[in-house]
């Protein structure tokens, strides 16, 4: 990568998408992301210059063989540190938005929540007796059918890490600071509870 002397140059998406290959990142891993988060890209898959340069100067890898041999340690990092991860989770409501808007589309929120939660980060929202991603998904699709909001977007993982430590709910409050879709979240799973608690008994 030879970035020019231009602040406002930006390496933009094919050479991004070079660049993820020459350091040995696939592009549908979540490694992206933690990179993106690390060196403030305005996109996916989109650097600007300064970013790039005081990005990977933090992390003490200035040169492409340096970047390239942190990449494991940025891989598991994500897996290992809880602060890491809700940084690089928050940070990508940021990169998913379509240009100019204040929502992340359904589709793509469902997508990035995929990745997020069924293990590439080491976090797999699913308990014992609940399939919580799966229901999520259905909920969101068949009921909520909206964009997703900054508040929306930051409240599910705090749900997710609430529930995957108690599936209980025991936690869980109605009058308490969750927006209204995880309410309604919370209703659609005691309902499909109660359905199956009539099914085990029929
Ligand atoms: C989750 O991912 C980790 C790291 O890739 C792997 O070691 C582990 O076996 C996976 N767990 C499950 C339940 O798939
Ligand atoms: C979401 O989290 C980010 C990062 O912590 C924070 O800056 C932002 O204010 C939060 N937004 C909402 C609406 O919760």
């Amino acid at each position: 990568m030879h970035p020019t002397n231009d602040p406002t140059d930006t390496i933009t998406v094919n050479g991004a998408m070079k660049y993820f290959t020459d350091i040995k990142v696939e592009l549908e891993e979540i490694t992206v992301l933690v990179i993106c988060e690390a060196l403030k890209s305005p996109t996916i898959g989109e650097f600007a210059r300064d970013g790039f340069i005081d990005g990977w100067k933090a992390l003490g890898a200035e040169t492409l063989d340096k970047q390239r041999a942190l990449v494991p340690r940025l891989r598991k990092s994500i897996q290992t540190d809880q602060a890491l991860f809700k940084r690089v989770y928050r940070n990508t409501f940021l990169l998913a938005r379509n240009p100019g808007q204040k929502a992340v589309a359904l589709d793509t929120a469902i997508d990035y929540w995929n990745l997020f939660f069924r293990n590439s980060s080491g976090l797999i929202w699913n308990t014992a007796a609940t399939p919580w991603l799966d229901w999520y998904i259905e909920y969101v699709q068949e009921r909520w059918k909206k964009t997703v909001n900054r508040d929306m977007w930051n409240m599910t993982l705090e749900f997710v890490l609430k529930s995957t430590e108690d599936e209980t709910l025991s936690w869980w409050e109605e009058a308490g600071a969750w927006p209204g879709v995880l309410d309604e979240f919370v209703h659609f799973v005691n309902e499909k509870r109660e359905k199956a608690g009539k099914m085990e008994v029929e």
